[in-house]
């Protein structure tokens, strides 16, 4: 039988992993934390959870091992935090798993969880029409996620990262190197362009702040613990996109592919710019609001891009 420790009887620890999971699950449940930084519900959040801080991966015979009342612990402690605290769970392990890779995460950027690793996970097909993409450029990095998984993803990518914030490209650095890809992968800081004059890619990939203020008001408190900078982008959420869509097709190859992310602020691009054709991307594993942007198109449809360019001119 098990020794009572020091636990009251109602604290007593789960025996093993599956009954940490289902113990964690239901706090968070009846807690009533929000999601999104990785996981949509509390179950696949509890998972993370007991699996991050025991340092183990998924398998098929993990949910039945015993669970030795030290682990528990530490398991409770980090339950505590992510409920007292509302912290995004990837800060509280300092870790995030995105696109198949681990990255060192913590609040000098957002939590990895952009769509468009399904993309760059698949090649960037059937958007991407070019040759072997040589030179891709990931514009507002924050921890470096994007690039870095395309540079893994495909070993014959060079890539730039680049960001406004002097912290988050810190943090991105910590993370080229804990993949191994410095050879390949360098670090710009950059406000929008304004650091890349006549430089070219094959690819763009671009998840800038897009938040309108309606929606950045009405954030669970989980997200307030992610740099500002990151996620709002004015009444709606296109301040940075409408200075970056202008400029795009000067950093790109002839053949190249702009991959942008405006989420939820998608309805408001397309009412600001009506004349420009915006492809949305269909996404198999969720998500919503990704344009593939090649850079004819940008090129064609300049004219739509000048800011409120159809009711200004009436004309692309
Ligand atoms: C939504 S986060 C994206 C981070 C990362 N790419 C990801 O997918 O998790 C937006 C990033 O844009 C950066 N940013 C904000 N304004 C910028 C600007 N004017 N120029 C370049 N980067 C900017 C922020 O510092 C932040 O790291």
């Amino acid at each position: 039988m098990r020794p009572m420790n020091d636990h009251a009887p109602w604290q007593l620890p789960p025996d093993t992993l599956a009954g940490a999971v289902a113990r964690c699950a239901t706090r968070l449940d009846e807690a009533g934390v929000a999601f999104g930084h990785g996981t949509d519900n509390p179950w696949d959040e509890a998972v993370q959870l007991v699996l991050g801080v025991l340092g183990l991966e998924d398998g098929p015979d993990v949910a039945g091992r015993p669970l030795a009342a030290a682990d528990w612990d530490a398991i409770a402690a980090v339950l505590d935090r992510r409920i007292g605290e509302r912290c995004p769970l990837p800060y509280l392990l300092g870790e995030a798993h995105f696109a198949g890779l681990r990255f060192r995460c913590d609040p000098r950027a957002l939590v990895p969880r952009s769509p468009l690793a399904e993309l760059i996970e698949g090649g960037y097909r059937p958007w991407y029409a070019g040759p072997p993409p040589r030179r891709l450029l990931d514009l507002c990095c924050g921890g470096g996620c994007l690039g870095i998984a395309a540079a893994v993803h495909a070993p014959g990518l060079t890539v730039v990262l680049a960001d406004l914030d002097s912290d988050a490209l810190a943090l991105a650095a910590e993370n080229v190197a804990r993949h191994g890809v410095a050879r390949r992968v360098s670090l710009r800081r950059s406000d929008g362009f304004d650091g890349l004059a006549g430089e070219r890619f094959d690819i763009i990939l671009c998840n800038p702040p897009y938040v309108d203020s309606e929606d950045l008001a009405g954030m669970p408190a989980e997200f307030r613990h992610e740099p500002a900078a990151g996620l709002g982008a004015g009444d709606d959420g296109l301040d940075l996109v409408q200075r970056l869509l202008p400029t795009a097709a000067q950093h790109l190859e002839d053949h190249g592919l702009l991959l942008l992310e405006v989420g939820n602020s998608w309805p408001a691009l397309e009412a600001r710019y009506p004349r420009f054709p915006f492809t949305w991307v269909e996404l198999e594993r969720g998500g919503h609001g990704v344009a593939a942007i090649t850079a004819r198109e940008l090129r064609d449809h300049a004219g739509a891009l000048a800011y409120n360019a159809g009711a200004v001119t009436g004309q692309d």
